[in-house]
């Protein structure tokens, strides 16, 4: 191949560890947290192809080391996964490639390292250990039975299969003792955490991100702020004050919250803006207002409607719709820039218990991305509704969301994508605007989250 001169850094995150130790779990946070941030990463699971290669059926006697052909095929699973996020390096340009299975050998760890390391990929090891055995089982009911590996067993057959599994790699499991490797250990859930000759930006960013998270259950509640004299106006940005229906959204939230948190004590964030500030007059909790979560920037046309934004800068408007996660308002901000300045807020959204964030549209268009794993083209245009509560439950590999409707109106602030895209004019051309049909785009609505309405009492 010809050789490419190639400044980015690679990476590859290997994951360690017993079989129920959170590796997919953990895989699937870095994964996501990297594309959210821009950076390609992906993640190659060597269960799948083992699946896709033998088959789903294999009980724990595959597992055993002493089982010559199940080694073998074991080896051929891990080769073929390999060979795919080679070739995800080289042909899509991958960044942060994760590569999970359980590596739980010096073997193959040396395999992996002495692969990967000469094509410039630097190795960093993520070993997670837990000796919890009342978590173990918990993860095992939670995610290793509805695996395909158990999909037609009966439960209990599974749990002791899944356990004997476990049985198996212990007889050969050998933790991380190659002091010449990068690598953390994430000890019970980060109780205890060891890092080893952590390199670079990349490294120390995951570092950071894993001594961040936590598994224990909690919700994460978001709303924008009620209704602002600006949103009756249809004028972007500003600092206005709630309109009166936007008071009496205010007045309801701490009724909905309290339904849905009983007693629980609860954090609340708001932007420093004074409509997120006033909706969250009424909370009985600790609240903190955060710059960080102040609406994007919209520069020159803060203040302006967009029919004002079309007319004084035609060429702009056009841009924006072409790409409007990377446009960037001249003197403000585009949703790449929200997303860079919201990083620390999503190091600090994973360490925290129940929490309510009270934002804005476009700010929280990136945080609900985040964690429903939106696509920079879609980002931008989720649908996030004035009135409306957010509940998200993590779960193991993903969120389950619930939208609470205030029965209180509000104007609708949601511009969809056009479907024809905008000739880009570099001037203005009179008369133009308005002939391009804004016709709504096929709802980005999460595909089916329960909506519940309450009233006002
Ligand atoms: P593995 O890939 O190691 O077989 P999974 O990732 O499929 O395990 O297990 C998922 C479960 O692990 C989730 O229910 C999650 O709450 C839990 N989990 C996440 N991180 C950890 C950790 N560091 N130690 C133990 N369990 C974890
Ligand atoms: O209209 C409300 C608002 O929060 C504006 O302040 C902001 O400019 C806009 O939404 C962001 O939404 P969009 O990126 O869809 O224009
Ligand atoms: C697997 O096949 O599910 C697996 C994790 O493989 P290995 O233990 O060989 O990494």
């Amino acid at each position: 191949m010809a050789s490419k001169m190639n400044f980015t850094p690679r990476i590859a995150c290997v994951m360690v560890g017993l079989p129920a130790r959170g590796k997919t779990y953990i895989s699937q946070k870095v994964c996501r947290y990297f594309t959210w941030l821009g950076i390609a990463a992906k993640v190659f699971n060597v269960g799948n192809c083992r699946r896709e290669l033998y088959g789903a059926q294999q009980d724990n006697t595959f597992f055993d080391s002493n089982n010559v052909s199940g080694k073998k095929q074991r080896m051929e699973a891990a080769s073929m996964t390999l060979q795919q996020m080679l070739n995800w390096y080289d042909q899509e340009d991958g960044v942060v490639g994760i590569y999970d299975a359980t590596n739980s050998t010096l073997e193959r760890r040396s395999w992996l390292y002495n692969t990967l390391t000469p094509k410039g990929i630097q190795v960093f090891f993520i070993e997670s250990i837990c000796d919890d055995e009342s978590l173990v089982s918990a993860n095992i009911r939670d995610v290793k039975l509805s695996s395909p590996d158990y999909k037609l067993m009966d439960p209990a057959l599974a749990v002791s299969d899944f356990q004997a599994r476990i049985g198996q790699y212990t007889n050969q499991y050998q933790t991380i003792v190659e002091q010449d490797y990068s690598y953390i250990k994430l000890i019970n859930v980060g109780s205890q955490v060891i890092v080893n000759m952590v390199k670079g930006y990349l490294e120390s960013r995951i570092v950071y991100y894993l001594m961040n998270l936590h598994i224990k259950g909690r919700k994460i509640y978001m709303s924008r702020h009620g209704e602002s004299m600006y949103n009756l106006e249809g004028k972007l940005g500003g600092d206005s004050d709630l309109s009166p229906s936007g008071r009496l959204y205010a007045e309801m939230l701490p009724g909905i919250i309290k339904e849905k948190l009983g007693g629980k004590e609860l954090v609340v964030w708001t932007s420093t803006l004074k409509r997120t500030i006033q909706t969250s007059e009424h909370l009985p909790y600790l609240k903190q207002h955060r710059k960080a979560l102040d609406e994007l920037d919209a520069g020159v046309c803060d203040g302006l409607t967009y029919e004002q934004v079309e007319e004084q800068y035609p060429e702009d408007f056009a841009r924006r719709d072409d790409d409007k996660y990377n446009y960037r308002y001249h003197g403000g901000e585009s949703y790449r820039d929200v997303v860079h300045r919201l990083e620390p807020v999503i190091m600090d959204l994973e360490r925290q218990g129940d929490i309510l964030i009270i934002g804005h549209q476009a700010v929280i268009r990136c945080i609900y991305g985040y964690f429903m794993n939106y696509n920079q083209e879609d980002l931008p245009y989720i649908k996030i509704p004035l009135h409306t509560l957010i509940e998200l439950t993590p779960k193991a590999y993903y969120c389950e969301e619930k939208f609470y409707k205030a029965d209180v109106p509000a104007v609708d602030t949601h511009r969809a994508k056009p479907t024809e895209p905008r000739p880009i004019h570099t001037q203005a051309a009179p008369g133009s605007s308005g002939e391009v049909p804004l016709l709504p785009t096929p709802s980005l609505f999460p595909s089916s989250p329960s909506i519940d309405t309450f009233s006002p009492s």
